[in-house]
C-alpha cells in the first residue's frame, strides 16, 4: 500500500519536474538499488534538477529513505520521543602552518578552542531548541506548533582513536603537509579525494567536520555535507552535498573556518553554517525542494510550507510573515528554518517533519547508530580494562558448582575476584594480597543457574570474563 503510494507521488514528483525543466540533464544510473525494484525504472530517467550546484533529490535514495522512516516509527512507538542521541564530534582543524590564534573574537586558520566550543554550543542550543533567538525570529503560530527540540546533543571527543587523551577535546589540529596534502585551499574534489581521506578518524565513532579553507572551484563554499547511508549510492559530488550516502573515509562536514563557531563574519557568524550542514549529514533536504524557484520540488518533509527558491539576508529581522508564489498566504514560508539559505541570524528552527527524519536516521544508519554508543567522550579510567599482561583462565565453563579462577599476574599485587550475577550482585568474593594469583577455587553450586561475570580488580587492572553455571 505505502509503497505503491510512495512510488506514485515521487513519479508525478518527477513528471511534474520534467515539465519545469526542459533542458535538464539525464542522471546516469549508477547505484544497485535493491530495496525497492520497482521504482528503478523511473529512476533510469531520473532528471535532475540544480541550482547553484544543488542537487536533486535521488528518487531511489529517497524510497529506501521513507522506508527506513516508516520502519522507525512502526517500531520507536511511544519510546520515540524520550530518545535523546548523544554524537562525539572532532574537528579536524587542518591548517598550512598558522599558529593557533589567540583572539576570542578573531579568527585565524589555526582556530583556537574558544571558536570550537562556541561551535559545539551552538550546535546543541540549535539541536535541542534552546537557542535564544526563536522568539524575535518566528512569530507564526504554525512555525512556533511545528518548530522543534531535534534531542540530539553533540560531545567534544576526549580520546583519540589511538586512546591517547586529546589536549584539546573536540580538536585535532594537522598540518596539511604532514598528511601529504599540497596547496593551501582546496576544491571539494580535493577534500573528498585527499584531505579527508587522509585526516578522517572512525566515522563509526566520531562525527568528522574538516574545519578548512575553501579554493579553487569551489572558493566563497561555506560547508558541505555527506548525507547518510541509506542504500549505497554513486550520485556525483555535486554542491554543497557529496552524493546521497558514500564512502565512510569520506563521511561528515566540510567546513571552511571563517564560519565556523560564534566568529566576527557579517553575515554567517552564529555557528550555523554547520547547524545546516549536520542538518544535509543527518538525512535533510534543503527547504525549497532544489527546484530553482519552482513550486514542484520537495524537501520531503510535510511540516516545511512549499517555497519557491532560497532565501538569502533575512526577508524579515522581526519574524514577520513573508510569502512567496508557492505559499502565499500566512504562515508564508519557513525563511527562518535551518535548511534555508538565509543569514544566521534568523535561522532559528527545525520542525517536527524534519525531526522524524533526522531521528530516523540516527535510529538505523551506518554511521550514524553506532555514534550514539561511542565512547570517544570519556577519558577512561587509569584501570586497563583488557590488559594483555594478565592472564584469568575459568574452567570448567559452563560448570555445575566448581570453578577453577587461575590467575597470572606479572607482579605481586592486592587484588580482589568477584563472581557477579546479571543484576549486578555480587554473590561471592576472594580477596588476596601481594599475590601473583594462582588457581582459586570457587564454589557456586548452591547458586541459581544462570549467567554471571567473574571480575578480577586490583589497583590498577581489571578482567570480566563470562561464565554459566548449569
Ligand atoms: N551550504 C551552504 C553554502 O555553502 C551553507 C548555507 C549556510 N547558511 C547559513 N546562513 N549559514 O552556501
Ligand atoms: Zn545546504
Ligand atoms: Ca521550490
Amino acid at each position: 500500500m505505502r509503497k505503491t503510494f510512495t512510488t506514485i507521488s515521487l513519479t508525478i514528483g518527477i513528471l511534474a519536474s520534467f515539465a519545469q525543466n526542459n533542458n535538464s540533464k539525464l542522471q546516469k544510473k549508477t547505484n544497485n538499488f535493491t530495496l525497492e525494484n520497482q521504482i528503478s525504472k523511473i529512476e533510469e530517467s531520473e532528471p535532475v534538477k540544480r541550482k547553484c550546484g544543488t542537487p536533486a533529490l535521488n528518487s531511489s535514495y529517497e524510497e529506501a529513505f521513507q522506508a527506513m522512516m516508516q520502519k522507525n516509527e512502526q517500531f520507536a512507538n511511544g519510546k520515540k520521543s524520550a530518545v535523546v542521541y548523544n554524537i562525539p564530534i572532532i574537528f579536524h582543524i587542518i591548517h598550512t602552518g598558522q599558529a593557533v590564534g589567540t583572539s576570542a573574537t578573531v579568527p585565524t586558520r589555526n582556530l583556537n578552542a574558544a571558536f570550537i566550543n562556541s561551535q559545539i554550543a551552538a550546535l546543541n542550543a540549535d539541536y535541542r531548541k534552546l537557542n535564544t533567538d526563536f522568539t524575535t525570529y518566528v512569530t507564526q503560530s504554525t512555525f512556533i506548533a511545528n518548530s522543534s527540540d531535534i534531542q540530539i546533543n553533540f560531545c567534544a571527543a576526549k580520546v583519540s582513536p589511538t586512546g591517547a587523551t586529546l589536549a584539546e577535546p573536540g580538536i585535532d589540529r594537522v598540518l596539511a603537509s604532514s598528511k601529504s596534502l599540497t596547496g593551501t585551499t582546496w576544491s571539494m574534489s580535493y577534500i573528498e579525494s585527499n584531505v579527508k581521506p587522509a585526516t578522517s578518524w572512525d566515522p563509526t565513532k566520531y562525527y568528522n567536520v574538516f574545519v578548512l579553507e575553501f579554493g579553487g572551484a569551489d572558493a566563497g563554499t561555506l560547508g558541505y555535507a555527506q548525507f547518510p547511508t541509506v542504500t549505497s549510492s554513486g550520485t556525483p559530488t555535486i554542491g554543497d552535498l557529496a552524493g546521497f550516502g558514500g564512502a565512510a573515509n569520506t563521511d561528515g562536514v566540510a567546513l571552511d573556518w571563517h564560519y565556523t563557531g560564534l566568529n566576527n563574519d557579517g553575515t554567517y557568524n552564529k555557528g550555523r553554517t554547520l547547524t545546516h550542514e549536520t542538518g544535509h549529514w543527518l538525512g535533510l533536504y534543503h527547504i525549497w525542494g532544489d527546484d530553482g524557484s519552482a513550486c514542484s520540488g520537495s524537501d520531503n518533509v510535510a511540516d516545511t510550507p512549499n517555497q519557491g527558491g532560497e532565501n538569502y539576508t533575512c526577508p524579515s529581522t522581526n519574524g514577520a510573515v513573508v510569502t512567496d508564489a508557492c505559499s502565499s498566504t500566512s504562515p508564508g514560508v519557513n525563511y527562518q528554518n535551518y535548511m534555508d539559505y538565509s543569514d544566521d541570524k534568523c535561522m532559528v528552527m527545525f520542525t517536527a517533519g524534519q525531526k522524524a527524519r533526522m531521528q530516523a536516521v540516527m535510529a538505523s544508519c551506518a554511521r550514524r547508530t553506532s555514534l550514539n554508543t561511542s565512547t570517544v567522550c570519556t577519558i577512561p579510567n587509569s584501570i586497563d580494562e583488557n590488559n594483555s599482561n594478565v592472564e584469568m583462565s575459568l574452567f570448567p565453563n559452563p560448570t555445575n558448582g566448581e570453578l577453577n579462577i587461575t590467575i597470572d599476574l606479572l607482579n605481586a599485587q592486592d587484588f580482589t575476584i568477584s563472581v557477579i550475577n546479571t543484576l549486578g550482585q555480587t554473590v561471592k568474593e576472594v580477596k588476596q594480597t601481594q599475590s601473583n594469583g594462582g588457581t582459586i577455587k570457587i564454589d557456586l553450586s548452591s547458586n541459581s543457574a544462570g549467567v554471571y561475570f567473574v571480575t578480577l580488580k586490583s589497583k590498577t587492572i581489571s578482567k570480566t570474563k563470562r561464565i554459566i553455571l548449569q
